[in-house]
């Protein structure tokens, strides 16, 4: 059982945490006396996020981040420096997902092709280009939210689907360059997941799929928690490169 007495006065980032599984994995870091800074341009529902870490008796602050920007990564390091000391956890949450533009490949829009790489692709590698610098050599973790979409290659997304298959190459690319520092980089792939962005997608999302799961249940945001809460314990520090399915046992890969 992984003691998580241990992430009390930790700082952990969570890009994208102003909704859905960002803002699950910020309540759930916060549960455990974390200190939580939420890295996303959507500031109202950053706020709310914020004060959701306030009800749990932790402390957090929202940076308005535009993770395709280096200057702006760069800027929620200092500010997360400045407010909390440490640079612990940060999960890579942020992305294009719901509100994708969906057509099969050889109708895709190329410059929705170029959104979808910019904030997927791009703002993982640059939140943890800005980060790696500045964060506890010995014991930080980078968390990458990928999804299992990479091991069904799901019509209509290729971009989208390309975009996470690429954040499972740089997490191994990542977790070889920066292991000899004892920081450990490891990748989050979530099955559909109940979130106000999912459920805008369909009008059967709270069933759809339970049935090819071992677990025949929706998946929700917390479900994806404890597998973030291991991975930046002490418990993984031996685990690197490597990619957990969260899906209910519906891909094995
Ligand atoms: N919900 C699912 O079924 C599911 C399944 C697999 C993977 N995922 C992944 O989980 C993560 C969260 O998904 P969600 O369902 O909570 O979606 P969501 O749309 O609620 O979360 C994405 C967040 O990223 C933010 N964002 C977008 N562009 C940004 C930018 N340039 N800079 C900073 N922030 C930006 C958005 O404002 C939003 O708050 C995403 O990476 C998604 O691809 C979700």
């Amino acid at each position: 059982m992984v003691d998580t007495s241990q992430f009390a006065g930790k700082t952990v980032i969570v890009t994208g945490a102003a909704g859905g599984l960002g803002r699950a994995f910020a309540e759930g870091f916060a549960a455990r006396g974390a200190n939580i800074v939420i890295a996303d341009m959507n500031e109202a529902g950053s706020a709310e996020t914020v004060a959701l870490v306030d009800k749990a008796g932790a402390k957090a602050i929202a940076v308005t981040t535009n993770v395709t920007q280096k200057a702006s990564t760069d800027a929620l390091m200092d500010a997360a420096l400045a407010a909390f000391g440490s640079i612990d956890v940060v999960i890579n949450n942020a992305a294009m997902y719901a509100t994708i533009k969906r057509a099969p490949f050889y109708e895709l829009d190329p410059d929705e092709w170029d959104r979808v790489m910019a904030v997927n692709v791009k703002g993982a590698w640059l939140v943890s280009a800005s980060a790696f610098p500045k964060m506890t050599q010995a014991t930080g973790r980078i968390i990458n939210i990928a999804s299992a979409t990479v091991f069904s290659g799901s019509p209509m997304w290729m971009h989208y689907v390309a975009s996470k298959g690429a954040v499972i190459g740089m997490t191994r690319v990542m977790a070889r360059e920066v292991g000899k520092t004892g920081v450990t980089v490891n990748a989050i792939a979530p099955g559909f997941t109940l979130t106000e962005a999912s459920l805008s997608l369909m009008e059967d999302a709270d069933t759809y799929g339970v049935s090819s799961r071992a677990i025949p249940r929706a998946s929700q945001p917390d479900d994806m928690v404890g597998t973030a809460l291991f991975l930046a314990s002490a418990d993984a520090g031996y685990i690197t490169g490597q990619t957990i399915v969260v899906d209910g046992g519906k891909q094995f890969i």
